[in-house]
C-alpha cells in the first residue's frame, strides 16, 4: 500500500488522529525539502518542432491535468484537441460565484446567489509553497495571495463529558504543551529517563520544556499554571491594564477532550504555512491554462462516449450538443478520473479497465455560506484559518480574502467520507439547516444570522467526477498501478491519481508532465 498516496486523507484534517501517516521525505525518496520544489521536467520546446512534425494529440478531459498536458505539448508544436464534458475548464478546480447554476446527478439544480466579489472554491482551495502549481501561476500571470491554513484564534470544538466547549487553538496549544511539558519534566527530573539520557541531556531537555510549555521551574515543581499564550479574558491595554490571561483547563479535561489531536495537521508537509490561493478564486488557474491553450483547441460540452487505439493512432468519439463526433489523432492522453474512464467503452483491453477500477473514489463536500457581516472577525477576531470539530462539519474555513469587508463567505463545512455522504444525501436547503444547527453549537446563534446566500457541493453526485479524488489501493509496483504510467498503444494516462500528490493540482500537473515527457521522448526518439 502506498503510504504517501493515501496520507492526504489525514492531511485534510478530517481524521483528527495523530499524524502517523504524514508524508516523510524518506517515503518520497527525496533527500531535502528543496528537492521537492523542482520535480524534473524538460518540456517540449520550439526547437523540437521539426521532429514533432505537427503530430496530433487528443486529450480526454479539460481538468488541470488535461490543460497542463495541452499547454506543454503546444510548446513543442503538437496539435492538440482537448475534449471537456463540462462547459468550463478545470474539472474539480471549480469556483462558484453568483449566477452559477449546477445540476447534480440526482437532477437537483442549485443557482448560487453570492454577491459580486464573493465566491467559494468548491474543489481545491489551497496551494503549498513546494507545489509546481505556484510556478504555473507565475508563468501564466495568475496573481496569488496568502491562504491562512492555521490561525491561533480559530476554534477547536470536540464536545464531550470533559466539559470543554469551543476553545481557541492558541489555548488548546498552550494547555496541551504546558501539561505535556510538565509531565515530561517531572518524569525526567525523577530519573524515569535515566537509561535514555545523560545528566546533560536531562538538563537540556528540561530547559527546552520550560520554554516550550511555559511551565514553572524545578522549585515550582515544573507545574503548568496557565499562560498568556492561551489568550486574554481582558486584553492588555494602556497604563496599568496588564490584562487577564484566560484560566487553563484542567489537565484531565485537556487530555479527555483530545485537544491535541488536530495539531499534527499543520505538521503535514503539504499543509504547513505559508499557503496560497489565486486572487478571486482557484479557477483562475484552469482559466489561465485554457486561455494559453486557446479556445480553438478546446471543445466544451464534449462528453467522451468511446476511446480506442487504432493501428496508426487513436480515435475518440464524443457527444456534443446532441451530435456524435470523432477525433482521430496520433496520440491520446486520457485525463479523465479513473472511475469515469473505466465506465466508457474502449478497446485497450480488460487489464486497463481493471487498472482504472482499482482506484477508489472518495467523496468530499463543501458549503459556502455568505453572511451580511463578518461576525467571525468582528465578534471573535478570527481572520482566516480553520475551525476544526468532531461534529460532522469537520472543518469550517474562515475566508482568506475580503478581510474587514462588510460581508463574507465562509466554508461552513468541508468534510470527506461518510460525513460528506451524510450531507450529500440531503437537499441543499437541508444541508444548510444541518450545517447551521451544528455551527450554532460551536459559535452560538450568530452562525444562523444574516445569511444571504449559500451553495453546497457534493462531489459524489457531480457528473464527470462522481467523487472528489481517487487513490490507488495497490502498491506502487503493482501492475494495476504501473500499467497506467506507460502508454498502451498510443494512449497515455494522466491525473492526480497517477501521482504522489493525490487530491492536489500539483499531482495532476506532475502526472501530466510525466505523460508529456514520455510521449515526446517517443516522438523525438
Ligand atoms: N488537497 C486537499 C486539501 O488540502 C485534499 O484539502
Amino acid at each position: 500500500m502506498s503510504q504517501s498516496r493515501r496520507s492526504f486523507l489525514r492531511n485534510v484534517g478530517v481524521a483528527g488522529g495523530a499524524g502517523v501517516m504524514l508524508h516523510s521525505m524518506g517515503a518520497l525518496g527525496l533527500t531535502s525539502a528543496h528537492a521537492a520544489d523542482t520535480p524534473g521536467f524538460t518540456p517540449p520546446k520550439p526547437s523540437d518542432l521539426a521532429r514533432v512534425g505537427g503530430k496530433s494529440v487528443v486529450i480526454l478531459g479539460g481538468g488541470v491535468a488535461g490543460l497542463a498536458a495541452a499547454y506543454e505539448l503546444l510548446k513543442g508544436g503538437y496539435r492538440v484537441t482537448v475534449l471537456e464534458g463540462r462547459e468550463r475548464p478545470g474539472g474539480r478546480s471549480f469556483t462558484v460565484r453568483g449566477g452559477d447554476r449546477v445540476t447534480d446527478l440526482n437532477g437537483v439544480t442549485q443557482v448560487a446567489r453570492f454577491s459580486k466579489g464573493e465566491y467559494m472554491n468548491a474543489g481545491p482551495g489551497r496551494l503549498p509553497q513546494s507545489h509546481i502549481t505556484l510556478d504555473y501561476c507565475k508563468e501564466l500571470g495568475v496573481p496569488i495571495e496568502a491562504f491562512t491554513n492555521q490561525n491561533a484564534n480559530a476554534l477547536l470544538y470536540y464536545p464531550g463529558d470533559h466539559g470543554i466547549g469551543a476553545v481557541q487553538m492558541r489555548q488548546a496549544k498552550a494547555d496541551t504543551y504546558g501539561y505535556v511539558s510538565e509531565l515530561l519534566a517531572k518524569a525526567t527530573d525523577k530519573g524515569a529517563l535515566d537509561e535514555e539520557l545523560t545528566a546533560d541531556d536531562k538538563e537540556s531537555l528540561i530547559s527546552f520544556l520550560e520554554s516550550f510549555g511555559d511551565i514553572g521551574s524545578k522549585e515550582d515543581g515544573f507545574t503548568y499554571t496557565g499562560s498568556s499564550r492561551a489568550g486574554y479574558a481582558v486584553e492588555p491595554g494602556a497604563g496599568q491594564e496588564s490584562g487577564t490571561a484566560v484560566a487553563p483547563k484542567s489537565m484531565s479535561a485537556v487530555l479527555a477532550a483530545g485537544l491535541g489531536q488536530y495539531f499534527s495537521f499543520e505538521f503535514g508537509y503539504d499543509q504547513a504555512m505559508m499557503m496560497f490561493q489565486p486572487v478571486g478564486g482557484m479557477d483562475a488557474i484552469p482559466y489561465a491554462f485554457a486561455k494559453a491553450v486557446g479556445a480553438r483547441n478546446i471543445r466544451y460540452g464534449a462528453e467522451v462516449v468511446e476511446w480506442n487505439n487504432t493501428p496508426i493512432g487513436v480515435s475518440v468519439t464524443y457527444k456534443a450538443r446532441g451530435r456524435i463526433q470523432t477525433v482521430d489523432a496520433d496520440f491520446a492522453i486520457n485525463c479523465m478520473p479513473p472511475n469515469i474512464a473505466a465506465k466508457v467503452p474502449h478497446n485497450l483491453g480488460a487489464d486497463i479497465t481493471a487498472s482504472l477500477k482499482s482506484f477508489g473514489p472518495s467523496n468530499a463536500g463543501k458549503i459556502g455560506i455568505e453572511y451580511d457581516r463578518r461576525w467571525w472577525e468582528e465578534d471573535l477576531r478570527i481572520y482566516g484559518g480553520i475551525t476544526n470539530t468532531r461534529l460532522d462539519l469537520r472543518n469550517v474555513w474562515h475566508p482568506s480574502y475580503g478581510f474587514n469587508g462588510d460581508k463574507g463567505t465562509m466554508i461552513g463545512y468541508y468534510n470527506t467520507g461518510t460525513a460528506a455522504d451524510t450531507y450529500g444525501a440531503l437537499t441543499p436547503a437541508r444541508r444548510l439547516s444541518r450545517a447551521v444547527d451544528m455551527g450554532k453549537q460551536i459559535f452560538g446563534d450568530v452562525y444562523g444570522e444574516g445569511i444571504t446566500a449559500s451553495y453546497s457541493h457534493d462531489w459524489k453526485t457531480q457528473k464527470f467526477s462522481e467523487g472528489a479524488w481517487a487513490y490507488s489501493r495497490t502498491a506502487d509496483t503493482d501492475p494495476l498501478y504501473t500499467r497506467l504510467l506507460d502508454a498502451t498503444g498510443n494512449t497515455y494516462f494522466a491525473g492526480d491519481h497517477l501521482s504522489h500528490a493525490v487530491a492536489w493540482q500539483h499531482g495532476a500537473i506532475t502526472a501530466a508532465r510525466a505523460a508529456v515527457e514520455k510521449l515526446h521522448a517517443r516522438v523525438t526518439a
